[in-house]
């Protein structure tokens, strides 16, 4: 049976919808069927990194006006990649009215809320029964807010994302406490991942230096202050960190975030997504 992964955070802008993407991308390299999903209703963004408008959104699914081949979308018509496997992305679309309808806040419609969050649950099956996905990838949206959570519910695992140096620490400690911990008791795995770590971004002359040591997994520069903080998270939530990403400043401009480790294979990006790789598919 595949997995559900959600990559969650609880601050804006740590790097959920880059490191989905080249998650997703790395896993279908690997000759994994994997189902990538948009599911930041609030804010989408994975339309435009692909530059593609569909004719159907999840949006559409979840209202049972479109079925699951009508909103998957093979990636060889996006992308001019050949995976081993098999990439496929679901959009969705976040207008105003769309996400009232999402909400059934229109006329405060809680029957409509619920048949959503069914048809929810329904897809997540429906991809792991029938198409046999290996991997469903979700993207969220950031916080506590109401497909966030429905997304962390019906994952297997949970990577939420912490960006250094911007960290709301208490915000984030509520978050786990209130949500992250009951779906760990009921047996789902979370996990954090520190991203945008000190190691990388350095004086042009310590470069070299720098990349052997992040290659060999020793990020020597990596900030105390940040160590600091990271031991008060896993003291108090028992969330381990799986995985260290150091701020890679050369790749934070580019507009297609998806295409990063396909355009720089050898970038240490790529090293730390691959090592991500390597975690998940060792996790019981
Ligand atoms: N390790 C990294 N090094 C450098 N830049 C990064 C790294 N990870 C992400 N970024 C950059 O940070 C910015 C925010 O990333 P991204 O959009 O993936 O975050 P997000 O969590 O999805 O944001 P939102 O909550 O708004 O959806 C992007 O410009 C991205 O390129
Ligand atoms: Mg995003």
């Amino acid at each position: 049976m595949g997995k559900c992964i959600s990559f969650h955070s609880y601050k804006g802008g740590t790097g959920k919808t880059t490191l989905a993407a080249n998650f997703s991308y790395l896993l279908a390299s690997k000759g994994y069927k994997v189902y990538l999903l948009d599911l930041d209703f609030y804010a989408p963004s994975l339309y435009s990194y692909f530059n593609f408008e569909p004719q159907f959104w999840i949006n559409d699914y979840l209202r049972n006006k479109a079925d699951l081949d009508d909103i998957m979308i093979d990636s060889r018509s996006l992308i001019d990649f050949k995976f081993e496997g098999n990439l496929s992305v679901g959009f969705s679309k976040g207008g105003k009215e769309d996400i009232y309808q999402l909400e059934g806040s229109l006329l405060n419609d809680k029957e409509q809320q619920v048949r959503q969050f069914r048809n929810f649950i329904a897809m997540r099956e429906d991809l792991l029964v029938n198409k046999e996905a290996d991997f469903i990838v979700m993207d969220t949206s950031p916080g506590i807010r109401y497909w966030s959570i429905n997304s962390i519910v019906i994952s297997d695992i949970v990577l939420l994302t912490l960006k250094m140096g911007d960290l709301d620490l208490r915000g984030t400690i509520k978050m786990i406490k209130e949500i992250y911990s009951s779906l760990i008791e009921h047996g789902s795995v979370c996990k954090l991942l520190l991203n945008r770590v000190a190691g990388y971004c350095v004086p042009h002359s310590d470069l070299d230096s720098v990349n052997k040591n992040i290659m060999s997994g020793d990020s020597v520069y990596k900030n105390k202050i940040d160590r600091e903080l990271e031991k008060i998270v896993n003291g108090l939530v028992k969330v381990d960190t799986m995985l260290e990403i150091p701020c890679y400043c050369d790749i934070q401009f580019k507009e297609k975030e998806f295409l990063t480790i396909h355009e720089f294979p050898e970038h240490p990006f790529t090293t730390k997504i691959k090592d991500l790789v390597n975690q998940v598919e060792n996790l019981d």
